[in-house]
């Protein structure tokens, strides 16, 4: 058995009752304990009538989350990857692994008792997942160890943990409830979030209302964000992309270039293209090679990623970026979590990692003014009741999410 934090070693004692809940801050050590948790669970219901589940956000994440991270302590022979028939065998427990966001993996579950399951990233999922599975857990020995970091104050999970009673037990962390954290990294962290919603959430581990301005360090010093020709020109870049968004029913269409610099150490905003109001296809055709093959030219740009909601416009553009021979390919966004886009962009600017060029107004504006809508209290909404320009932020964020992941992972 490794060493374990203190909130480790007190959830292996206490953590006996049907419903097992950590919840807090990131890199707290919550997964972490799981992984020396799970084969004693597993081997407490073997054997006995029921499912055994384990659900994610999706199957990537339970991957990632759960059983490489397993794979890589116990090995392959013990810890088993997920099969094309979404069952993975641990320890000798055939598992159900489910995505909380595929409803047809989830169906599975309709009508079966469920005797172990492990929920990661609870929040995430839809509530009528877990309203099925509240129905399916009907064993005496059934049982569920989840985590997840916090969202807002009225979400459905921290209503479900609010009430309590003697079947739930539940642990709440902050980021310092981990030792083996690198300071430095926690240091990051801790720049990285401040001034925003997902400092009391991801480093306080605290159930916090997003208020006011979603893009806060941006809102508060806009200026600091500024880049003109003369400071691009000692930034070299590794590549640049380009992000549309079709407009329709009073919202905007735009257009937006983001540079990575050398090592993903930062990205621009580097050009734009915005236009509120009626447009022919073949007038947005026309601007959009335009803008494509200035971004080009300038910058490199070799991919465009559209709003894949527009299957129609998008054909359109390809085919007038061959017929004019723009060396751009024109693709599908791949539209993850808005939230997660939002998140990533706040830490580019707490970490010093966002620039936008000055001849970008209109994002500049968009930037400047988002806000999170007040009136949806029980989930995270950035306002869009055509009161602010929400258009570019969405093809800002359609260009930079390819590289999300690589940008992340250097710090
Ligand atoms: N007892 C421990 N011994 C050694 N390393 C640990 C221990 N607990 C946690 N860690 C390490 O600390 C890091 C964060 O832990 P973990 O992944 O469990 O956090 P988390 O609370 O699940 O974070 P998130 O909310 O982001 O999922 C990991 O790299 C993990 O390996
Ligand atoms: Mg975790």
């Amino acid at each position: 058995m490794p060493f374990l934090t203190p909130m480790q070693r007190e959830y292996r004692l206490r953590a006996n009752r049907v419903w097992n809940v950590k919840t807090g801050a990131t890199r707290s050590g919550k997964t972490y304990g799981d992984y020396f948790l799970l084969p004693g669970r597993l081997l407490a219901v073997r054997g006995l009538p029921g499912l055994t589940v384990l659900l994610g956000a999706t199957k990537g994440t339970l991957t990632r989350n759960l059983i490489l991270p397993m794979q890589g302590i116990y090995g392959a022979s013990l810890v088993g990857g997920i099969r094309s028939d979404n069952t993975a065998v641990l320890f000798g427990e055939t598992c159900h692994c489910l995505g909380a966001d595929s409803v047809r993996q989830v169906n599975r579950l309709r009508g079966s008792s469920v005797k172990y399951c492990y929920g990661d990233e609870v929040t995430t999922w839809h509530p009528d997942v877990f309203e099925m599975l509240k129905s399916r857990l009907d064993k005496a020995y059934s049982r569920f160890d989840g985590t997840c970091n916090p969202e807002g104050p009225t979400h459905w999970f921290k209503q479900f943990l609010d009430r309590g009673g003697e079947d739930l037990y539940r642990q709440s962390y902050t980021i310092d409830d981990n030792p083996f954290n690198p300071p430095e990294v926690v240091a990051r962290l801790k720049r990285d979030y401040a001034g925003t919603v997902y400092y009391d959430r991801y480093i306080r581990g605290l159930w916090v209302a997003a208020e006011g301005a979603v893009y806060r360090a941006f809102a508060d010093d806009p200026a600091r964000f500024a880049i003109g020709e003369a400071e691009l020109a000692d930034r070299p870049l590794a590549t640049a992309t380009l992000g549309v968004d079709f407009g329709g029913n009073g919202s905007g269409h735009a257009f937006a270039c983001t540079g990575f610099e050398r090592g993903f150490r930062g990205l621009i905003t580097l050009a734009e293209w915005y236009h509120k109001g009626e447009i022919t296809p073949e007038r947005l055709e026309n601007a959009f090679v335009d803008f494509a093959r200035a971004c080009h030219t300038r910058y490199g740009a070799r991919a465009a990623y559209c709003d894949s909601a527009e299957p129609t416009l998008i054909l359109g553009l390809r085919a007038a970026c061959a017929r004019e021979k723009v060396p751009v390919e024109v693709l599908k966004a791949r539209k993850g979590p808005v939230n997660g886009r939002i998140r990533f962009l706040c830490r580019m600017m707490a970490g010093g990692r966002y620039r936008i060029h000055t001849a970008c107004p209109n994002t500049r504006e968009a930037l400047l003014t988002a806000l999170w809508d007040a009136r949806r209290r029980t989930e995270d909404v950035r306002l869009d009741d055509g009161t602010t320009n929400i258009d570019s932020l969405d093809a800002l964020e359609y260009s930079f999410e390819p590289y999300q992941q690589e940008m992340l992972a250097l710090g």
